[in-house]
């Protein structure tokens, strides 16, 4: 063979080598770290890692906080794992290969989508698009003329419109109390719109089982707040972990934390200056049009709103203020109840496990300028940020099969909270 051939066969030995579907996370392993022996020293240690962004990035433990989890770069691993041996930190692999996992799921994602074709309803079957929800929930509204109503109450930063359901019993009368729910602020959160779904197909289509919350009080839910993040997350395996907005924040980078974003306390904990990082605050508070949304809904409903839920993933837990610092207020009690009768109910139904309390004691970190003691400070007597449950390898992405059990499951703890919500906070 001359070195012409040669040359033809190597370039397409590499050609087919590129061909070969991979992507960024190929080769990324995921780490469940103990931080129970020396807790506060590993957890130290392990934020410490993660500020090397290139290489680490640092996930809530599945096993709560006596451990943690850590997604390592392959050229960092050999390093990564002789430092915990240093340091005798013990450790197990959770996942050899991020990127086989998640393109794994993408093809799965893109075979359901097939099979499961936007039809005037939403099930629990796979996950949908912003548009698949803004669509549903219009056509629950003109299904429902009486019972559901839709509002514009914003774009996002990309112009996707940010439409609430609020749910009725239909009885017309008006002020009642209200619940205001959210999903989607962070957008690789995925169960978290998904979780919302299904709420709202209780709400409207099973009235036999739900009527006693819609008595006395209105639900107002925005099921995306995030949705260009939320897309993004959609686009590929490598944007799969995208968590933040989607307007550029530097010249190099893109998106701020619209969990950090909120102008109570703005910026004093948890979070940070530098556009780069995955919990920067904003340039300024309510820099992303869709805090402001959240704000605005806030306050429109403060004077009638009683319960403020703020789906997140992952936990499991259920979070209430403070979490901008390590204190508790006056009213800690109520809002203690409230989250023990959801923490109850799921326990009950399920055996699951959640953990409920302060949030900055729970979670383990204080982080201002979030959503939740922002309507807590409003006048939302009941304010939780819901940590829903873990899934697939890295915790951000259940399998589309386990979604009907997750999103049931959570629905037993927030119907039971806002059945204790209901007779607690009756209308005046
Ligand atoms: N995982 C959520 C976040 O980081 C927790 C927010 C809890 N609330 C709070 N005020 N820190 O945004
Ligand atoms: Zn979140």
């Amino acid at each position: 063979m001359d070195i012409f051939w040669a040359l033809v066969a190597l370039s397409c030995l590499s050609l087919g080598a590129s061909l070969q579907k991979t992507n960024i996370y190929e080769g990324y392993k995921v780490y469940e770290v103990s931080t129970k022996a020396r807790s506060a020293d590993n957890g130290l240690f392990l934020s410490e890692l993660a500020k090397n962004q290139t290489y680490y990035e640092v996930l809530p433990g599945f096993k709560g906080r006596t451990s943690a989890r850590v997604m390592v770069h392959p050229e960092e691993q050999l390093n990564f794992v002789q430092l915990m041996a240093h340091r005798s930190v013990s450790y197990e692999v959770v996942n050899h290969n991020v990127g086989l996992t998640l393109s794994r799921q993408f093809e799965k994602n893109r075979m359901l989508r097939q099979s499961y074709p936007y039809n005037g309803r939403l099930g629990t079957e796979r996950y949908y698009t912003h548009s698949e929800i803004n669509q549903f929930i219009e056509d629950v509204a003109k299904e429902n003329p009486r019972r559901a109503f839709i509002k514009t109450v914003g774009k996002s930063y990309e112009g996707r419109l940010l439409k609430t359901i609020t749910i009725t019993n239909g009885d017309s009368r008006r002020n009642k109390n209200v619940i205001l729910v959210d999903g989607g602020f962070h957008a690789r959160e995925w169960i978290s719109p998904a979780t919302v779904v299904y709420l709202i197909n209780q709400l409207v289509y099973n009235l036999e089982e739900n009527g006693d919350l819609l008595e006395d009080y209105d639900w107002v839910i925005l099921p995306v707040v995030n949705p260009d993040g939320y897309e993004y997350t959609q686009i590929s395996e490598d944007t799969r972990m995208w968590r933040k907005t989607r307007k550029p924040s530097s010249s190099e980078c893109v998106g701020t934390d619209p969990n950090r974003n909120f102008d109570y306390h703005w910026r004093e904990s948890g979070a940070s200056d530098d556009p780069c990082s995955n919990t920067y605050a904003g340039s300024k508070p309510f820099s992303e049009p869709e805090a402001l949304v959240v704000s605005d809904l806030i306050r429109t409903y403060s004077d009638r709103g009683q319960m403020y839920l703020t789906l997140h993933s992952y936990g499991p837990m259920i979070l209430y203020p403070w979490g901008w610092i390590d204190e508790v207020p006056e009213t800690v009690d109520d809002l203690d109840e409230v989250a023990k009768a959801g923490y109850e109910a799921i326990l009950e139904a399920t055996g699951t496990v959640y953990e409920y309390g302060p949030s900055t004691t729970t979670i383990n970190y204080a982080a201002a300028g979030a959503s939740d003691d922002y309507a807590f400070n409003e006048g939302f007597p009941i304010s939780f940020t819901m940590e829903l449950p873990p899934g697939g390898d890295d915790g951000f992405d259940p399998p589309a099969s386990d979604i009907d059990r997750l999103v049931k499951e959570s629905w037993v703890g927030i119907s039971a909270m806002a059945r204790r919500v209901v007779t607690k906070y009756p209308l005046a």
